[in-house]
Protein backbone atom coordinates (compact mmCIF):
# COMPACT_ATOMS: atom_id res chain seq x y z
CA UNK A 1 0.00 0.00 0.00
CA UNK A 2 1.36 3.36 -0.75
CA UNK A 3 2.21 5.89 2.20
CA UNK A 4 0.71 8.60 0.92
CA UNK A 5 -2.91 7.64 0.92
CA UNK A 6 -6.08 8.16 3.38
CA UNK A 7 -6.25 4.64 3.68
CA UNK A 8 -2.48 4.13 4.65
CA UNK A 9 -3.19 6.77 7.42
CA UNK A 10 -6.02 4.87 8.45
CA UNK A 11 -3.81 2.07 9.31
CA UNK A 12 -1.88 3.99 11.51
CA UNK A 13 -4.72 5.10 13.29
CA UNK A 14 -5.65 2.27 13.88
CA UNK A 15 -2.87 0.34 14.63
CA UNK A 16 -1.81 3.13 17.12
CA UNK A 17 -4.87 2.04 19.17
CA UNK A 18 -5.25 -1.44 18.75
CA UNK A 19 -1.17 -2.02 19.78
CA UNK A 20 -1.55 0.51 22.93
CA UNK A 21 0.22 3.59 21.17
CA UNK A 22 -2.37 6.27 21.25
CA UNK A 23 -5.90 6.57 22.55
CA UNK A 24 -8.50 9.08 22.15
CA UNK A 25 -8.87 11.07 25.79
CA UNK A 26 -11.82 10.40 27.94
CA UNK A 27 -12.74 7.37 25.21
CA UNK A 28 -15.97 6.11 27.46
CA UNK A 29 -17.26 9.41 27.11
CA UNK A 30 -16.99 9.65 23.45
CA UNK A 31 -13.96 11.37 23.71
CA UNK A 32 -12.53 15.31 23.97
CA UNK A 33 -11.70 16.82 20.34
CA UNK A 34 -8.12 16.95 19.51
CA UNK A 35 -6.72 15.59 23.03
CA UNK A 36 -5.19 12.33 23.28
CA UNK A 37 -3.46 10.19 25.46
CA UNK A 38 -0.82 7.84 24.77
CA UNK A 39 -0.59 3.90 25.94
CA UNK A 40 1.63 1.98 27.86
CA UNK A 41 3.65 1.53 24.09
CA UNK A 42 3.28 4.91 23.25
CA UNK A 43 4.32 6.41 26.23
CA UNK A 44 7.52 4.36 26.03
CA UNK A 45 8.23 5.37 22.43
CA UNK A 46 7.62 9.22 23.18
CA UNK A 47 10.01 8.98 26.31
CA UNK A 48 12.55 7.33 24.06
CA UNK A 49 11.89 10.30 21.42
CA UNK A 50 12.29 12.60 24.29
CA UNK A 51 15.74 10.66 25.11
CA UNK A 52 16.87 10.90 21.88
CA UNK A 53 16.26 14.58 21.58
CA UNK A 54 17.45 15.84 24.84
CA UNK A 55 20.94 13.67 24.60
CA UNK A 56 21.51 15.13 21.15
CA UNK A 57 20.64 18.49 22.31
CA UNK A 58 22.07 18.66 26.32
CA UNK A 59 24.49 15.37 26.40
CA UNK A 60 26.09 15.85 22.84
CA UNK A 61 26.91 20.03 23.57
CA UNK A 62 28.97 21.28 26.22
CA UNK A 63 27.46 24.74 25.56
CA UNK A 64 23.47 23.54 25.81
CA UNK A 65 21.95 22.94 28.71
CA UNK A 66 18.06 21.65 29.90
CA UNK A 67 15.69 23.47 32.68
CA UNK A 68 12.35 22.29 33.93
CA UNK A 69 10.07 25.75 33.08
CA UNK A 70 6.66 25.39 35.29
CA UNK A 71 3.39 25.56 32.72
CA UNK A 72 2.06 28.58 34.04
CA UNK A 73 3.70 31.95 33.89
CA UNK A 74 3.28 35.64 35.14
CA UNK A 75 0.71 37.04 32.78
CA UNK A 76 2.50 39.83 31.60
CA UNK A 77 4.91 37.16 30.14
CA UNK A 78 2.20 36.93 27.54
CA UNK A 79 1.68 40.30 26.62
CA UNK A 80 5.04 40.78 26.52
CA UNK A 81 5.78 37.62 24.12
CA UNK A 82 2.83 39.04 21.94
CA UNK A 83 0.75 36.24 22.74
CA UNK A 84 -2.49 37.80 24.23
CA UNK A 85 -2.65 40.67 21.22
CA UNK A 86 -1.52 38.49 18.21
CA UNK A 87 -1.54 34.79 18.65
CA UNK A 88 -4.65 34.82 16.76
CA UNK A 89 -6.92 32.24 14.16
CA UNK A 90 -8.91 33.87 12.10
CA UNK A 91 -12.00 31.70 11.90
CA UNK A 92 -15.59 31.76 10.19
CA UNK A 93 -18.59 29.93 11.05
CA UNK A 94 -21.18 28.20 8.26
CA UNK A 95 -24.72 29.97 9.78
CA UNK A 96 -26.26 26.30 8.52
CA UNK A 97 -24.14 23.73 9.63
CA UNK A 98 -23.10 26.11 12.87
CA UNK A 99 -19.20 24.68 12.12
CA UNK A 100 -16.49 27.04 12.45
CA UNK A 101 -13.29 26.72 10.26
CA UNK A 102 -10.18 28.31 10.11
CA UNK A 103 -10.69 30.92 7.18
CA UNK A 104 -7.34 30.00 5.80
CA UNK A 105 -7.60 26.42 6.06
CA UNK A 106 -11.00 26.70 4.23
CA UNK A 107 -8.58 28.77 1.36
CA UNK A 108 -5.53 26.06 1.54
CA UNK A 109 -7.99 23.53 0.91
CA UNK A 110 -9.51 25.43 -2.35
CA UNK A 111 -5.88 25.29 -3.42
CA UNK A 112 -5.51 21.70 -2.93
CA UNK A 113 -8.27 21.09 -4.89
CA UNK A 114 -7.16 23.43 -8.07
CA UNK A 115 -3.82 21.65 -7.86
CA UNK A 116 -5.46 18.79 -7.77
CA UNK A 117 -7.35 19.39 -11.05
CA UNK A 118 -4.52 20.71 -12.75
CA UNK A 119 -5.06 24.45 -12.00
CA UNK A 120 -1.82 25.54 -11.60
CA UNK A 121 -2.40 28.96 -12.58
CA UNK A 122 -5.29 29.35 -10.25
CA UNK A 123 -3.83 27.74 -7.61
CA UNK A 124 -0.99 29.96 -7.51
CA UNK A 125 -2.93 33.09 -7.82
CA UNK A 126 -5.53 32.14 -4.93
CA UNK A 127 -2.29 31.69 -2.58
CA UNK A 128 -1.09 35.17 -3.24
CA UNK A 129 -4.14 36.46 -2.50
CA UNK A 130 -4.51 34.06 0.65
CA UNK A 131 -0.47 35.83 1.63
CA UNK A 132 -1.95 39.02 0.81
CA UNK A 133 -4.45 39.25 3.44
CA UNK A 134 -3.06 37.36 6.16
CA UNK A 135 -0.28 39.32 5.88
CA UNK A 136 -2.01 42.50 6.11
CA UNK A 137 -4.86 40.81 8.93
CA UNK A 138 -7.26 41.55 6.08
CA UNK A 139 -9.92 39.50 7.65
CA UNK A 140 -12.94 41.00 5.23
CA UNK A 141 -10.49 40.22 2.16
CA UNK A 142 -10.28 36.75 3.21
CA UNK A 143 -13.87 36.33 3.62
CA UNK A 144 -14.19 37.97 0.14
CA UNK A 145 -11.77 35.59 -1.13
CA UNK A 146 -14.22 33.16 0.21
CA UNK A 147 -16.76 34.29 -1.20
CA UNK A 148 -15.20 34.93 -5.15
CA UNK A 149 -14.05 31.47 -5.28
CA UNK A 150 -17.60 29.76 -3.86
CA UNK A 151 -16.06 27.88 -1.02
CA UNK A 152 -19.17 26.46 0.54
CA UNK A 153 -19.22 24.93 3.72
CA UNK A 154 -17.95 20.89 3.77
CA UNK A 155 -20.96 20.14 6.29
CA UNK A 156 -23.74 21.99 4.43
CA UNK A 157 -22.88 22.73 1.19
CA UNK A 158 -23.43 26.14 1.51
CA UNK A 159 -21.82 29.52 1.24
CA UNK A 160 -24.11 31.31 3.95
CA UNK A 161 -20.85 32.31 6.13
CA UNK A 162 -20.85 34.72 9.20
CA UNK A 163 -18.13 37.39 8.90
CA UNK A 164 -14.60 36.71 9.95
CA UNK A 165 -13.28 36.96 13.36
CA UNK A 166 -9.64 36.67 15.07
CA UNK A 167 -9.81 33.90 17.89
CA UNK A 168 -7.36 34.30 20.21
CA UNK A 169 -5.34 30.63 20.76
CA UNK A 170 -4.82 30.91 24.52
CA UNK A 171 -6.14 28.71 27.16
CA UNK A 172 -7.24 31.66 30.16
CA UNK A 173 -7.91 30.44 33.56
CA UNK A 174 -7.75 31.76 36.97
CA UNK A 175 -5.24 31.67 39.61
CA UNK A 176 -6.14 31.86 43.54
CA UNK A 177 -9.07 30.62 45.90
CA UNK A 178 -11.47 33.24 44.24
CA UNK A 179 -12.42 33.44 40.90
CA UNK A 180 -13.48 37.52 40.47
CA UNK A 181 -10.37 38.12 42.70
CA UNK A 182 -8.23 35.75 41.31
CA UNK A 183 -5.63 36.87 38.27
CA UNK A 184 -6.38 35.58 35.09
CA UNK A 185 -3.46 33.17 33.67
CA UNK A 186 -3.16 31.07 30.67
CA UNK A 187 -2.09 27.56 29.94
CA UNK A 188 1.42 28.25 27.83
CA UNK A 189 0.91 28.23 24.08
CA UNK A 190 4.93 27.69 23.94
CA UNK A 191 7.44 26.33 25.72
CA UNK A 192 9.92 29.02 24.38
CA UNK A 193 9.10 31.71 26.79
CA UNK A 194 9.82 29.67 30.02
CA UNK A 195 13.59 29.62 28.53
CA UNK A 196 13.60 33.59 27.82
CA UNK A 197 12.54 34.74 31.66
CA UNK A 198 15.64 32.61 32.82
CA UNK A 199 17.85 33.39 30.61
CA UNK A 200 19.75 35.70 33.47
CA UNK A 201 19.24 33.05 36.09
CA UNK A 202 20.49 29.98 33.59
CA UNK A 203 23.61 32.23 32.40
CA UNK A 204 24.26 33.68 35.68
CA UNK A 205 24.16 29.95 37.82
CA UNK A 206 25.78 27.82 35.01
CA UNK A 207 28.39 30.15 34.50
CA UNK A 208 27.35 30.36 30.59
CA UNK A 209 29.78 31.88 28.18
CA UNK A 210 27.89 33.04 24.74
CA UNK A 211 27.43 31.38 22.37
CA UNK A 212 25.05 28.77 24.42
CA UNK A 213 21.58 26.98 24.47
CA UNK A 214 18.81 26.30 26.57
CA UNK A 215 16.78 23.18 26.03
CA UNK A 216 13.37 22.37 27.22
CA UNK A 217 10.70 19.75 27.09
CA UNK A 218 7.01 20.10 27.68
CA UNK A 219 3.46 20.59 27.42
CA UNK A 220 2.02 23.48 25.47
CA UNK A 221 -1.95 24.56 24.74
CA UNK A 222 -3.47 25.90 22.28
CA UNK A 223 -7.10 26.03 21.48
CA UNK A 224 -6.86 24.92 17.86
CA UNK A 225 -10.13 26.53 15.91
CA UNK A 226 -10.24 23.41 13.88
CA UNK A 227 -8.28 20.61 15.05
CA UNK A 228 -7.61 17.30 12.49
CA UNK A 229 -5.14 14.67 11.27
CA UNK A 230 -5.24 12.54 14.80
CA UNK A 231 -2.11 13.86 16.77
CA UNK A 232 -1.14 16.65 14.14
CA UNK A 233 -2.91 19.68 15.61
CA UNK A 234 -3.79 19.25 19.03
CA UNK A 235 -5.24 21.17 21.51
CA UNK A 236 -2.81 19.84 24.30
CA UNK A 237 0.95 18.81 22.84
CA UNK A 238 4.72 18.47 23.68
CA UNK A 239 7.09 20.61 22.59
CA UNK A 240 10.52 20.40 22.78
CA UNK A 241 12.72 23.83 21.81
CA UNK A 242 16.17 24.83 22.53
CA UNK A 243 17.06 28.41 22.11
CA UNK A 244 20.50 29.38 21.43
CA UNK A 245 21.69 32.77 22.68
CA UNK A 246 24.48 34.19 20.61
CA UNK A 247 26.31 37.23 19.57
CA UNK A 248 24.59 39.79 17.55
CA UNK A 249 25.87 39.71 14.22
CA UNK A 250 26.60 36.20 13.96
CA UNK A 251 22.64 34.68 14.05
CA UNK A 252 22.86 33.88 10.47
CA UNK A 253 25.44 31.63 10.76
CA UNK A 254 24.71 29.76 13.45
CA UNK A 255 20.94 29.49 11.75
CA UNK A 256 22.26 27.53 9.11
CA UNK A 257 23.84 25.31 11.30
CA UNK A 258 21.19 24.55 13.35
CA UNK A 259 19.33 24.42 10.38
CA UNK A 260 21.67 21.74 8.87
CA UNK A 261 22.28 19.84 12.18
CA UNK A 262 18.70 19.73 13.05
CA UNK A 263 17.53 17.79 9.27
CA UNK A 264 20.79 15.93 10.16
CA UNK A 265 19.31 14.68 13.36
CA UNK A 266 15.98 13.71 11.87
CA UNK A 267 18.07 11.66 8.77
CA UNK A 268 20.40 9.54 11.85
CA UNK A 269 16.97 7.91 12.28
CA UNK A 270 17.66 5.79 8.76
CA UNK A 271 14.26 6.67 7.40
CA UNK A 272 13.78 7.19 4.06
CA UNK A 273 15.66 11.20 2.91
CA UNK A 274 13.09 11.60 0.21
CA UNK A 275 10.57 12.10 2.86
CA UNK A 276 11.96 14.89 4.49
CA UNK A 277 12.37 18.72 3.11
CA UNK A 278 12.94 22.22 3.62
CA UNK A 279 10.24 24.92 3.77
CA UNK A 280 12.02 28.40 3.44
CA UNK A 281 9.34 30.99 5.03
CA UNK A 282 9.09 33.55 2.18
CA UNK A 283 7.12 36.13 4.38
CA UNK A 284 8.71 36.11 7.48
CA UNK A 285 7.32 37.73 11.07
CA UNK A 286 8.02 40.75 12.42
CA UNK A 287 10.72 39.74 14.62
CA UNK A 288 12.51 37.14 12.78
CA UNK A 289 15.22 38.01 10.15
CA UNK A 290 15.60 33.96 8.44
CA UNK A 291 13.06 31.32 9.19
CA UNK A 292 12.77 27.72 8.07
CA UNK A 293 10.44 24.34 8.77
CA UNK A 294 11.51 20.85 8.34
CA UNK A 295 8.68 19.10 6.28
CA UNK A 296 7.89 15.52 6.55
CA UNK A 297 5.72 13.93 3.90
CA UNK A 298 2.57 12.93 5.86
CA UNK A 299 -0.21 10.47 4.45
CA UNK A 300 -1.57 13.86 3.91
CA UNK A 301 1.22 15.75 1.73
CA UNK A 302 4.44 17.73 3.60
CA UNK A 303 3.72 19.32 6.20
CA UNK A 304 5.98 21.04 9.21
CA UNK A 305 7.68 19.17 12.05
CA UNK A 306 9.87 21.16 13.28
CA UNK A 307 10.86 25.28 12.74
CA UNK A 308 14.18 27.26 13.05
CA UNK A 309 14.19 30.80 13.71
CA UNK A 310 16.31 33.55 13.93
CA UNK A 311 14.59 35.47 16.47
CA UNK A 312 16.80 38.67 16.86
CA UNK A 313 16.82 39.96 20.38
CA UNK A 314 12.66 39.99 19.66
CA UNK A 315 12.28 38.16 23.14
CA UNK A 316 14.36 39.21 25.46
CA UNK A 317 14.56 42.93 24.57
CA UNK A 318 10.66 43.13 24.76
CA UNK A 319 10.95 40.95 28.65
CA UNK A 320 12.81 43.87 29.40
CA UNK A 321 11.04 46.37 28.80
CA UNK A 322 7.98 45.47 30.40
CA UNK A 323 9.95 43.96 33.58
CA UNK A 324 12.08 46.58 33.61
CA UNK A 325 14.89 43.95 34.36
CA UNK A 326 18.11 44.39 32.69
CA UNK A 327 18.52 41.00 29.96
CA UNK A 328 21.84 42.14 28.75
CA UNK A 329 25.31 40.10 28.33
CA UNK A 330 28.58 41.32 29.48
CA UNK A 331 30.48 39.57 26.80
CA UNK A 332 34.47 39.62 27.76
CA UNK A 333 35.84 38.81 24.29
CA UNK A 334 34.38 42.21 22.89
CA UNK A 335 34.63 44.09 25.95
CA UNK A 336 30.60 45.08 25.58
CA UNK A 337 27.31 44.36 27.00
CA UNK A 338 24.47 43.22 24.57
CA UNK A 339 20.68 41.71 24.59
CA UNK A 340 21.68 38.40 22.84
CA UNK A 341 20.41 36.96 19.37
CA UNK A 342 18.66 33.63 19.32
CA UNK A 343 18.23 31.10 17.34
CA UNK A 344 14.88 28.99 18.23
CA UNK A 345 14.63 25.31 17.25
CA UNK A 346 11.49 23.91 18.08
CA UNK A 347 9.88 20.74 17.49
CA UNK A 348 6.42 18.82 18.24
CA UNK A 349 7.15 15.49 20.02
CA UNK A 350 3.54 14.63 18.96
CA UNK A 351 3.98 15.61 15.05
CA UNK A 352 7.65 13.68 15.34
CA UNK A 353 6.46 10.54 16.99
CA UNK A 354 3.30 10.64 13.81
CA UNK A 355 6.38 10.58 11.51
CA UNK A 356 8.40 7.34 13.10
CA UNK A 357 4.92 5.57 12.92
CA UNK A 358 4.02 6.37 9.47
CA UNK A 359 7.93 5.86 8.55
CA UNK A 360 8.01 2.65 10.37
CA UNK A 361 4.70 0.85 9.50
CA UNK A 362 4.96 -2.02 6.90
CA UNK A 363 2.75 -4.91 5.64
CA UNK A 364 5.30 -7.47 4.32
CA UNK A 365 3.78 -9.75 1.67
CA UNK A 366 5.18 -13.21 2.58
CA UNK A 367 2.95 -15.43 0.80
CA UNK A 368 4.80 -18.58 -0.78
CA UNK A 369 3.07 -21.09 -3.79
CA UNK A 370 1.44 -23.04 -0.83
CA UNK A 371 0.00 -20.56 1.03
CA UNK A 372 -0.95 -16.56 1.65
CA UNK A 373 1.04 -14.81 4.57
CA UNK A 374 1.54 -11.67 5.12
CA UNK A 375 3.04 -9.56 8.55
CA UNK A 376 2.36 -6.30 9.56
CA UNK A 377 5.83 -4.66 10.92
CA UNK A 378 6.62 -1.41 13.19
CA UNK A 379 10.51 -0.92 11.75
CA UNK A 380 11.34 1.70 14.42
CA UNK A 381 14.93 2.00 14.61
CA UNK A 382 16.18 -0.25 17.24
CA UNK A 383 16.68 2.59 19.98
CA UNK A 384 13.64 4.23 19.76
CA UNK A 385 11.73 0.72 20.00
CA UNK A 386 9.44 0.68 23.40
CA UNK A 387 10.50 -3.26 23.95
CA UNK A 388 13.80 -4.05 23.14
CA UNK A 389 13.95 -7.56 22.61
CA UNK A 390 11.53 -10.14 23.76
CA UNK A 391 11.87 -13.32 25.85
CA UNK A 392 10.28 -16.46 24.90
CA UNK A 393 10.30 -20.00 26.37
CA UNK A 394 9.57 -22.16 23.90
CA UNK A 395 7.53 -24.31 26.19
CA UNK A 396 6.18 -23.43 29.51
CA UNK A 397 7.57 -26.05 31.55
CA UNK A 398 10.93 -28.11 31.95
CA UNK A 399 12.45 -25.12 33.41
CA UNK A 400 12.68 -23.24 29.90
CA UNK A 401 10.65 -20.12 31.88
CA UNK A 402 12.72 -20.13 34.75
CA UNK A 403 16.18 -19.93 32.31
CA UNK A 404 14.03 -17.25 30.41
CA UNK A 405 13.21 -15.17 33.47
CA UNK A 406 16.90 -15.25 34.07
CA UNK A 407 17.60 -13.27 30.68
CA UNK A 408 14.63 -11.20 31.70
CA UNK A 409 16.30 -10.04 35.33
CA UNK A 410 19.50 -9.24 33.56
CA UNK A 411 18.29 -7.40 30.47
CA UNK A 412 15.38 -5.46 32.22
CA UNK A 413 18.03 -3.26 34.55
CA UNK A 414 18.96 -1.40 31.06
CA UNK A 415 15.96 -2.19 28.66
CA UNK A 416 12.42 -2.55 28.65
CA UNK A 417 12.10 -6.52 27.72
CA UNK A 418 9.16 -8.62 27.26
CA UNK A 419 8.58 -12.20 28.95
CA UNK A 420 5.59 -13.73 26.73
CA UNK A 421 5.21 -17.67 26.72
CA UNK A 422 1.66 -17.58 25.23
CA UNK A 423 0.97 -19.53 21.77
CA UNK A 424 3.03 -20.97 19.41
CA UNK A 425 6.14 -19.69 18.64
CA UNK A 426 5.45 -17.90 15.30
CA UNK A 427 2.24 -16.40 16.57
CA UNK A 428 4.55 -14.43 19.56
CA UNK A 429 7.30 -13.38 16.76
CA UNK A 430 4.55 -11.86 14.80
CA UNK A 431 2.81 -9.89 18.00
CA UNK A 432 6.27 -8.68 19.00
CA UNK A 433 7.07 -7.56 15.08
CA UNK A 434 3.61 -5.75 15.23
CA UNK A 435 4.86 -3.71 18.11
CA UNK A 436 8.32 -3.53 16.69
CA UNK A 437 10.74 -5.27 19.21
CA UNK A 438 13.77 -5.67 17.24
CA UNK A 439 14.82 -9.00 18.62
CA UNK A 440 13.34 -11.98 19.91
CA UNK A 441 15.29 -14.46 22.56
CA UNK A 442 13.70 -18.27 22.05
CA UNK A 443 14.93 -20.32 25.38
CA UNK A 444 14.76 -23.95 24.43
CA UNK A 445 15.61 -27.07 25.55
CA UNK A 446 19.68 -26.57 24.68
CA UNK A 447 19.51 -23.35 26.13
CA UNK A 448 19.69 -25.33 29.63
CA UNK A 449 22.52 -27.58 28.21
CA UNK A 450 24.31 -25.25 26.73
CA UNK A 451 23.70 -21.89 27.62
CA UNK A 452 22.50 -20.33 24.20
CA UNK A 453 19.95 -19.18 22.87
CA UNK A 454 18.20 -18.51 19.35
CA UNK A 455 17.92 -14.87 18.50
CA UNK A 456 15.07 -13.57 15.57
CA UNK A 457 15.76 -10.17 14.05
CA UNK A 458 12.06 -8.32 13.27
CA UNK A 459 13.31 -6.94 10.27
CA UNK A 460 15.43 -9.96 8.33
CA UNK A 461 13.31 -12.61 10.15
CA UNK A 462 16.98 -14.01 9.94
CA UNK A 463 18.09 -16.13 13.14
CA UNK A 464 21.61 -16.58 14.86
CA UNK A 465 22.59 -18.64 17.95
CA UNK A 466 24.22 -17.07 20.70
CA UNK A 467 25.40 -16.95 24.13
CA UNK A 468 23.35 -15.67 27.09
CA UNK A 469 26.50 -14.05 28.20
CA UNK A 470 26.54 -12.32 25.34
CA UNK A 471 23.20 -11.00 25.50
CA UNK A 472 23.51 -7.63 26.41
CA UNK A 473 26.32 -6.57 24.40
CA UNK A 474 24.45 -7.59 21.54
CA UNK A 475 21.75 -5.65 22.65
CA UNK A 476 23.23 -2.66 23.42
CA UNK A 477 25.20 -2.83 20.00
CA UNK A 478 22.02 -2.50 18.61
CA UNK A 479 19.76 -0.81 20.29
CA UNK A 480 21.91 1.19 22.85
CA UNK A 481 21.72 5.26 22.76
CA UNK A 482 25.22 4.99 20.88
CA UNK A 483 23.58 3.55 17.92
CA UNK A 484 21.79 7.03 17.01
CA UNK A 485 24.07 9.92 18.79
CA UNK A 486 27.08 8.44 17.38
CA UNK A 487 25.59 9.56 13.49
CA UNK A 488 25.42 12.80 14.86
CA UNK A 489 29.32 13.92 16.05
N1 LIG B 1 8.27 28.61 19.93
C1 LIG B 1 7.97 28.51 18.54
C2 LIG B 1 6.72 27.79 18.24
O1 LIG B 1 5.97 27.41 19.13
P1 LIG B 1 5.32 26.81 16.28
O2 LIG B 1 5.68 26.67 14.83
O3 LIG B 1 4.06 27.47 16.64
O4 LIG B 1 6.56 27.56 16.92
C3 LIG B 1 6.55 24.60 16.91
O5 LIG B 1 5.37 25.38 16.95
C4 LIG B 1 6.21 23.15 16.64
O6 LIG B 1 5.23 22.70 17.57
C5 LIG B 1 5.60 22.89 15.26
O7 LIG B 1 6.61 22.70 14.30
C6 LIG B 1 4.80 21.63 15.50
O8 LIG B 1 5.62 20.49 15.36
C7 LIG B 1 4.39 21.74 16.95
N2 LIG B 1 2.97 22.17 17.07
C8 LIG B 1 2.48 23.42 16.98
N3 LIG B 1 1.15 23.43 17.17
C9 LIG B 1 0.78 22.14 17.38
C10 LIG B 1 -0.46 21.49 17.65
N4 LIG B 1 -1.58 22.17 17.77
N5 LIG B 1 -0.46 20.14 17.82
C11 LIG B 1 0.70 19.44 17.73
N6 LIG B 1 1.90 20.01 17.49
C12 LIG B 1 1.95 21.34 17.32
Amino acid sequence: MSKQTDDFFKSVVSHAKEYGFVFQSSEIYDGLSAVYDYGQLGSELKNNLKTYWWKSMVQLHENIVGIDAAIFMHPTTWKASGHVDGFNDPMIDNKDSKKRYRADQLIEDKIARYEGDGKTAEAAALLEALNTALNADDLAGLKSIIEEHNIVCPVSGTKNWTEVRQFNLMFATQMGAMADGADQVYLRPETAQGIFVNFLNVQKTGRMKIPFGIAQIGKAFRNEVIARQFIMRMREFEQMEMQFFCRPGTELEWYNKWKETRLKWHLALGFDPANYRYHDHDKLAHYANAAVDIEFNFPFGFKEVEGIHSRTDFDLKQHQEYSKKKMQYFDPEINQNYIPYVIETSIGLDRLFLTVLCNSLVTEDLSTAEKQDSRVVLKFPPALAPVKAAILPLTKKDGLPEKAREILNTLKLDYNVQYDEKDAIGKRYRRQDAIGTPICITVDYDSLEDNTVTIRHRDTMEQERVAIGDLERIVNDLAGWNTLLKKLI
